[in-house]
């Protein structure tokens, strides 16, 4: 292996990628290096192996960040529709599942291989199964020392991204590079991640497991409408998801089963329409059905509306409208889609993406605190800092 480089990017996923094709067409001297056997592993496995590859809505305000200005510049200069044109010049076929959420119509082994194809062109070396012991300062640039030997780079990309699924590589690499120049890194946490119920609760849920239903859940100040869906271990679907991105141990979720529908309001009216009809009745023309038999099962009082008194469908409401429920925790890095936190950006230029005094050494991607909700914005981050970073090279 040449042991002189522009570029050395460590990290062969979706942001290290695009950083490294970026700089090669700039006409850089670009080195890949990762210790996996196998480069973009996160973007086979995600979407179900269909990758959102983006979202056609992308705005900063889809980012968690300490510093929520930072990314505003490179989310600008890189938008969705750059992506999109991309993967159409090599004719990847895509479908809208969600309102602007774009995934391959086929496998996301196709994106991947767009991005490798793109790195061959752009005359990319991707060196996999190379572990890094050492990066040091020398001369105007940076020294690695890997398994595969010495190597000098004109400029080193921090690209490892978070920690989530340790299994398909992930390390806290990024962020001890970050420490070993003075960089802060702010407090991890795993996000996008399903939630786990102690005993009565887990008992519960198992009950229910494959069961998707339409909610709205609250915590800290977060809010999303979207399907829960119970799981033998806890909650998961999207709203759980998104909602982890605000849990912190401890808190309460509040979930509205019936998102849009005052309960106390239509529980008066159906008892002074139809006083004869059951709760159960009720409850399960607005859930689905077995959600609605496990509802009276956990509560009791089932019975005719007319015996129903204004407290008792208050209380019904509260659990409709307002269901607190306290998880133990959440599955963790296992299954986490990403990390909130990472390397603080206020050490960043958010133009180049190069530590400000030390512009050799530049770090992208989700490595970094800026953390995206789920839907495509994670890759969509990936994407647009690599180019921001790469144009800078
Ligand atoms: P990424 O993690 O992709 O790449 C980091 C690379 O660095 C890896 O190849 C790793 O092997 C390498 N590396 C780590 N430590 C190293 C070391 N010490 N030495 C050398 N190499 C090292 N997002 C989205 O927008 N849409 C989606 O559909 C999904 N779906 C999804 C599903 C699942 C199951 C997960 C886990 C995640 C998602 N995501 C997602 C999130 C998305 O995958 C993630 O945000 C991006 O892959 C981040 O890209 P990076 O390039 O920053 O890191």
């Amino acid at each position: 292996m040449n042991s002189q480089f522009d570029v050395v990017v460590i990290g062969a996923g979706a942001a290290g990628l695009m950083c490294a094709l970026t700089a090669g067409y700039a006409g850089r001297r670009v080195l890949v290096i990762d210790h996996a056997n196998k480069a973009g592993k996160k973007i086979l496995m995600s979407g179900g192996g269909r990758c959102n590859f983006t979202n056609l809505a992308t705005t900063p305000a889809n980012f968690f960040s300490d510093n929520p200005h930072f990314c505003i510049s490179a989310l600008k200069r890189y938008r969705p529709e750059h992506f999109v044109e991309l993967v159409e010049r090599h004719g990847l076929e895509h479908v809208e599942k969600a309102p602007g959420q774009l995934f391959c119509a086929g496998s996301a082994k196709d994106l991947l291989a767009i991005l490798l194809t793109e790195c061959d062109w752009a005359g990319v070396e991707i060196s996999l199964k190379t572990s890094i012991s050492a990066l040091e300062p020398c001369g105007e640039g940076l020294r690695l020392a890997t398994s595969r030997g010495r190597i000098d780079a004109g400029a080193v990309v921090v690209a490892t991204g978070g920690l989530s699924i340790p299994t398909m590589g992930a390390t806290g690499f990024g962020y001890d590079v970050a420490r070993q120049f003075g960089l802060a890194v702010t407090e991890t946490r795993a996000a996008l991640v399903p939630f786990t119920l102690t005993s009565q609760w887990k008992v519960r849920a198992e009950a229910l497991a494959g069961l998707s239903h339409e909610v709205a859940v609250r915590c800290r100040g977060g809010t999303y409408r979207e399907p829960l869906l119970f799981t033998h271990r806890g909650l998961s679907g999207p709203a759980m998801l998104q909602i982890s991105s605000y849990w912190r141990p401890g808190d309460r979720l509040a979930i509205d089963l019936l998102p849009g529908v005052d309960a106390f309001d239509a529980l008066l009216a159906a008892r002074r329409e139809s006083p004869r009809r059951r709760i159960s009745t009720w409850l399960g023309e607005h859930l689905p059905r077995r959600l609605a038999q496990a509802l009276v099962e956990w509560h009791g009082g089932d019975g005719p509306l007319a015996e129903r008194s204004n407290a008792e469908l208050e209380a019904w409401a509260g659990r409709l409208n307002d269901w607190h429920l306290k998880p133990a925790g959440t599955e963790g890095w296992r299954t986490a889609e990403v990390t909130l936190g990472g390397v603080d950006t206020r050490a960043l230029s958010s133009k180049t993406f190069e530590v400000k005094g030390l512009p050799q050494l530049r770090f992208i991607g989700e490595v970094l605190d800026v953390t995206g909700e789920l839907g495509g914005y994670n890759f969509q981050w990936a994407w647009a800092s690599g180019v921001a970073c790469g144009l800078a090279l």
